[in-house]
């Protein structure tokens, strides 16, 4: 039987959001990729398959990176000193125009996608630039690095710069259409999923444009959400009839399902920091996801998104690095910088929304993230079988710890970049 193994260690996982689910010395069985469950001692009808012993290691559910911009992780780390509009126009921009060379693409995108595969993410929805032969060529990269991904050629016919602004929404329609058809049954583990980059980006035209297209291929989609302030204040300048931002996603069916018209388009928004109400009301009834980026709310100034809230109404909530607006790609430092910011939330804009504990912040970048791509984030029975194995005898301590301890330590002092020395994608053993 093809990808059926066991795997053993330190099992570390979060099957309810707020609750470690810890298994030392345990075994996880995958059969064709899936999930048997976790077993203190091995199942009889399981001891034929070929065991990988990790002794004392760690082993975690994969990572999900539920928004990361590809193109941007050439600059990361760089150019942190302005806000969003400032920050898209002076450095972003002026970067994903370098992709319409395929030369340059191969080269970063090479680099972003052997970062990514190195590290503990396992799946990752991703946007690439305009150029939809870039954005090919990273879907091949990506391919071949054996990870999971949904991955974006970018829509945007306004408000950029000239080289990166498409030349009608009729023609971002056309490439749109010729990157689908080219990629869509082209890949096992790598999909398109459509991408209007914000909307002050795009067009109304544009977005008819892409209805159209989710309607004809009813692929996902991904956009950005409310992350600051002057961005909403624009969008309410371009699109006055639209009660609030997210309305303008739904008018053109691209937010969610709408039982009204019997749609179910899966979409991901990215910050939703400063989300009305009735925008938040609107995400829970669609089922929209809500990727929460919690470095990139800080670094670009945009705010602190209330997760809390967003927790307790029962939203579909997964982490995001949102490299470069975020400087790491690390979803172990997005779990640390989701609690950190939920603190200061908590603090000082309202005590009522207590911040969030490591087991629910762990939960978010598995299973919270992971709904998005089906039934991953833990090795629960018939979940996709994914898996982190990290050694952290390389984070000495005087002491011994518990399993729990050794759990949060990993993350916090980032593991993930230190030592996974095996990774596994729906139970193909990538590393
Ligand atoms: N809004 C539109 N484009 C972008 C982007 O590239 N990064 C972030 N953080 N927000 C955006
Ligand atoms: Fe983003």
């Amino acid at each position: 039987m093809k990808n059926s193994f066991v795997i053993k260690g330190n099992l570390c996982q979060t099957i309810h959001a707020g609750e470690l689910d810890l298994h030392p010395n345990a075994y996880a069985v995958c059969v064709n990729g899936v999930s048997k469950g976790v077993f203190e001692t091995l199942p009889k009808e399981y001891a034929s398959l070929p065991l990988y012993d990790y002794g004392d290691a760690l082993i975690f559910p994969g990572m999900v990176d539920l928004h990361v911009h590809a193109p941007q992780y050439a600059f990361r780390g760089m150019c942190m000193d302005l806000e969003l509009k400032d920050w898209l126009n002076r450095y972003t921009f002026p970067q994903e125009e370098k992709y319409e060379n395929l030369e340059y693409a191969q080269k970063a995108y090479g680099m972003f996608v052997e970062a990514l595969k190195k590290g503990a993410t396992t799946r990752a929805s991703v946007f690439a630039t305009r150029h939809r032969y870039a954005t090919e060529l990273l879907m091949q990269l990506l391919e071949e690095s054996g990870l999971v991904s949904y991955v974006g050629k970018v829509n945007m016919d306004r408000e950029a710069s000239e080289a990166l602004t498409e030349e009608s929404a009729e023609i971002s329609a056309y490439n749109t259409f010729g990157w689908i058809n080219a990629t869509k049954d082209k890949f096992k583990n790598t999909y398109p999923i459509l991408t209007p980059r914000f909307i002050p980006c795009c067009t109304d035209k544009l977005m008819e444009e892409l209805r159209q297209i989710q309607m004809a291929y009813g692929i996902p989609v991904q956009s950005h959400l409310s992350e600051s302030k002057g961005e909403i204040d624009f969008v309410k300048f371009l699109r006055p009839d639209n009660p609030f931002y997210g309305d303008s996603y739904n008018e053109y069916d691209l937010f969610g399902k709408n039982d009204d018209i019997g749609t179910d388009v899966k979409t991901v928004m990215a910050h939703c920091v400063w989300s009305t109400d009735e925008e938040v009301e609107l995400m829970r009834k669609n089922g929209v996801f809500v990727a929460h980026c919690p470095a990139s709310n800080m670094n670009l100034t945009s705010g602190i998104a209330p997760i809390r809230k967003y927790i307790d109404l029962g939203l579909n909530i997964g982490l995001g690095s949102d490299v470069a607006g975020g400087h790491s790609d690390s979803i172990f430092r997005a779990i640390t910088d989701a609690i950190q910011v939920s603190k200061m939330y908590f603090r000082m804009v309202n005590e009522a929304d207590k911040p969030l504990v490591f087991s629910e912040a762990f939960y978010l970048a598995t299973k919270g993230g992971g709904a998005f791509f089906g039934k991953v984030g833990s090795f629960e029975e018939g979940y996709e079988f994914d898996a982190v194995v990290m050694d952290d005898s390389v984070l000495p301590h005087p002491q011994s710890l518990n399993l729990a301890e050794r759990m949060e330590r990993a993350v916090y002092l980032g593991l993930d970049e230190k030592k996974v020395t095996a990774k596994f994608v729906a139970g193909r053993k990538i590393i």
